[in-house]
């Protein structure tokens, strides 16, 4: 079983990549759950797939379980929701030495970890992420958070795992759409620091879409290594970790001027990488055949890489309200070669539309 070390100033956690499924799952945890108690998290889709595999393994190995299913979307991660989880946390009688398992995508992630930091001051938190997005982005790094009706992950709180457990076989029952929205993820950490990555991607991607368990748990497996060393230079995002955003200046502000329903996140950043890497080419970073190599990969993942009728002025109304932003500068992370970025923070939004149009 592959595994990583997350080295942080104040904790270090392991991240297993389990290309043999739930049976490997016993000799991951090891003694690494605190306590005796633990309360798994999982929503209406992932109750049904993966809960009996991952309550069998934690009761032979002589835990208490108990569950508590969430309905699935972005919606749960509420203040409601969250309160709904404290009461179940409540009820079921954990204490400071007990755990949670966030089992399932992002959404579980987060708000999970969010109620893991924040009961009784912070209780045991194991992730076991279930989709592409979560088991190469989310579940790494140690960021959970719940959503204000006027701001996304406003509410939330830096929270490390003791232990990341990632079976890729659970991809199977992944929707591709959901898929392909975690591929983005993946190819936006080979194009950040990894040229050779690159080339890899695009030697095995016909495996990838396939879902291949072995080649899948080589791409999660450097997928999290490059954000897990991102992470572990800058844990509380004061800097480095900001070229974790590539794509996500435009992503983002593409999301917004949808109304957060055309796209999903991982479309929305692919567009926006190959939008930035034009822009990149416009200033005389890199050259055109970056962005066919890039536009390419994008494709064969089942990815967009540009709008049908981008309306400009909206998307960069919206890249005014990023906030990265310092002076009314825009905050953008550009390509300066293959597996290369850098901050940039001089752009204005009128340079910004005349590169884009
Ligand atoms: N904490 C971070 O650093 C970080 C980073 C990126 C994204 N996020 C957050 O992650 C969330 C998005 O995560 P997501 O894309 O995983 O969304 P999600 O959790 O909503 O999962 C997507 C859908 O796939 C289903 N699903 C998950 N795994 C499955 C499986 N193996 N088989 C069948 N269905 C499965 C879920 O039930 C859901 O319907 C957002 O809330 C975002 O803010 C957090
Ligand atoms: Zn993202």
């Amino acid at each position: 079983m592959k595994h990583i070390t997350v080295s942080l100033k104040n904790k270090s956690y392991p991240i297993y990549i389990a290309s043999r499924g739930w049976s490997q799952l016993a000799q991951a945890i090891g003694g690494k759950i605190r306590g005796k108690k633990v309360m798994i998290v999982c929503d209406e889709n992932i109750y049904p797939l993966y809960y009996n595999s991952v309550k069998s393994v934690l009761i032979s190995m002589g835990y208490q379980v108990c569950s508590a299913v969430i309905p699935p979307g972005e919606a749960s991660k509420s203040f409601e929701q969250a309160q709904k989880l404290y009461t179940q946390a409540l009820e079921a009688r954990l204490d400071r030495s007990s755990s949670i398992i966030a089992l399932g995508g992002g959404v579980v992630g987060d708000l999970a970890g969010f109620i893991a930091a924040t009961y009784m001051r912070g209780i045991g938190f194991i992730q076991i992420p279930t989709s592409l997005l979560a088991q190469v982005d989310s579940s790494v790094g140690g960021k959970v958070a719940i959503n204000h009706p006027l701001a996304k992950n406003i509410i939330g709180a830096f929270y490390q795992p003791d232990l990341v457990f990632i079976d890729p076989g659970t991809l199977i029952s992944l929707p591709s759409r959901e898929f392909a929205t975690g591929l983005a993820e993946l190819i936006k950490h080979a194009f950040i620091a990894d040229p050779d990555f690159i080339s890899w991607l695009e030697e095995n991607m016909d495996a990838i879409i396939a879902r291949d368990v072995e080649i899948l748990s080589h791409a999660i497996y450097r997928s999290c290594q490059i954000k897990a060393g991102v992470v572990e230079l800058d844990e509380r995002e004061t800097g480095l970790r900001m070229i974790l955003n590539y794509g996500h200046t435009i992503g983002h502000a593409i999301e917004a001027a949808t109304g957060y329903s055309e796209y999903t996140h991982g479309e929305a950043v692919a567009m926006g990488m190959v939008y930035e890497a034009g822009i990149a080419e416009k200033m005389g970073l890199i050259k055109q055949d970056y962005i066919n190599r890039l536009a390419d990969i994008l494709e064969r993942a089942g990815l967009p890489t540009q709008l049908d009728t981008p309306a400009w002025d909206l998307i960069i109304e919206r890249m005014n309200h990023d906030k990265k932003n310092v002076d009314q500068r825009i905050v953008l992370v550009l390509p300066i070669g293959y597996g290369k970025v850098k901050i940039f923070k001089e752009l204005t939004p009128e340079q910004l539309k005349q590169f884009l149009e």
